[in-house]
């Protein structure tokens, strides 16, 4: 089992850096604001939620001992579902610093309820569209596709023949996305279809750009799995959670493990399941085992089948291709 400490190396780190994240007027990105603020970092806001957002920002910067290490933060109206409005946050972030080092994308919404239940499936509710289902998805998956995508055009080696060369030598790589998945991305959720789809869909993005994206961009991907962690996304479930004597996190315990993935230099594809506020790499795990829940011979097969895919060049179906079929 490849447990996962955090150490205060990781604070000593942050200084200096400059950090882009959505979802943090409060929770765990609001606690992570905090955490890195106090360390001495400089962030880039963005939440739809001005008043807690802006109020977050003050109140950091009129915290003496918090803004000790040189700390900044400006906080910026942004719903991540625009794609524009992503995009001006990490603008805002470059024409302040010329640069960005890490970007967290940690909006994200719960279950929309109402339309999988028993009573709820009906022939009759078919009429109505359910939108509320592809704007949950939009919230949960599109807006981190495409948060990644700005993410890594601005933290990119340009040079994609340095990039490898680098690589190759195993240069520490300062610049990361931490990607926030869930329990739900990796295990079985019963009663929260649409969730746990959109934070399986954030493990699939993990499992894309982590043997890609430090090969051809020198950048590091990462993701955290908590388990419940006491935020208002879970107040309907906190008291009896507790009461059960199940473990719960509290949100700087998920913050905490973000901020040493985003400056731990050889950390890549992370998948860091956070339970009692204790850390795990599951990935490691789901590597090592895959011979015992598939089998010698699949396993064989399957490495040998991504060595012979490799990063995805000449087999990948092109843009043309796909346009002509369409046309
Ligand atoms: N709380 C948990 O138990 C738990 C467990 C596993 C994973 N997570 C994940 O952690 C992340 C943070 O969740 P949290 O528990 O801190 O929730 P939270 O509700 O406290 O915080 C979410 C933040 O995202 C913002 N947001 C929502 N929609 C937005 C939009 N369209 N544009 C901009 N901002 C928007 C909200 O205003 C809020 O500040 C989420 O990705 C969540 O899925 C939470």
């Amino acid at each position: 089992m490849a447990e996962v400490h955090f150490t205060d190396d990781a604070l000593t780190k942050a200084k200096g850096k400059v950090i882009v994240l959505t979802g943090g007027a409060q929770g765990i990105g609001g606690s992570f604001v905090k955490i890195a603020y106090t360390a001495g970092a400089h962030l880039f806001v963005g939440d739809w939620d001005v008043e807690k957002g802006e109020a977050l920002a003050a109140s950091l910067r009129a915290d003496k001992e918090a803004s000790a290490n040189g700390g900044t933060v400006t906080f910026q109206r942004v719903d991540v579902t625009n794609y524009k409005s992503q995009l001006a946050l990490f603008e805002a972030a470059v024409a302040a610093h010329g640069h960005i080092d890490t970007a967290v994308p940690f909006a994200a919404g719960g279950e929309p309820r109402g339309f999988f239940e028993p009573e709820t499936l009906t022939i009759e509710s078919l009429q109505a569209e359910p939108t509320a289902i592809r704007d949950r998805l939009e919230l949960n998956v599109l807006s981190v596709v495409y948060f990644c995508r700005i993410a890594l055009a601005y933290m990119r080696n340009p040079d994609p023949d340095a990039a490898q060369r680098a690589y190759d030598a195993k240069e520490p790589m300062p610049k990361s996305i931490v990607l926030i998945a869930s329990l739900a991305g990796i295990a079985q959720n019963p009663g929260v279809p649409i969730y746990i789809t959109s934070k399986h869909a954030v493990m699939g993005l993990l499992r894309s750009f982590a043997p890609y994206a430090p090969v051809r961009y020198n950048v590091r991907i990462n993701a955290m799995c908590p388990s419940a962690t006491n935020t208002r996304m879970i107040d309907s479930l906190t008291e009896s959670w507790v009461a059960a004597g199940l473990p719960m996190n509290q949100p700087e315990d998920v913050a905490r493990y973000v901020l040493l993935c985003a400056t731990d230099e050889q950390r890549n594809g992370n998948a860091i399941y956070i339970s009692g506020g204790k850390g795990v790499d599951i990935e490691d795990g789901y590597v090592k085992t895959m011979p015992v829940w598939m089998g010698l011979q699949h396993t064989i097969d399957l490495q040998a089948s991504r060595e012979f895919c490799g990063l995805g060049d000449g087999w990948v179906e092109t843009k043309t291709s796909w346009q002509e079929k369409k046309e």
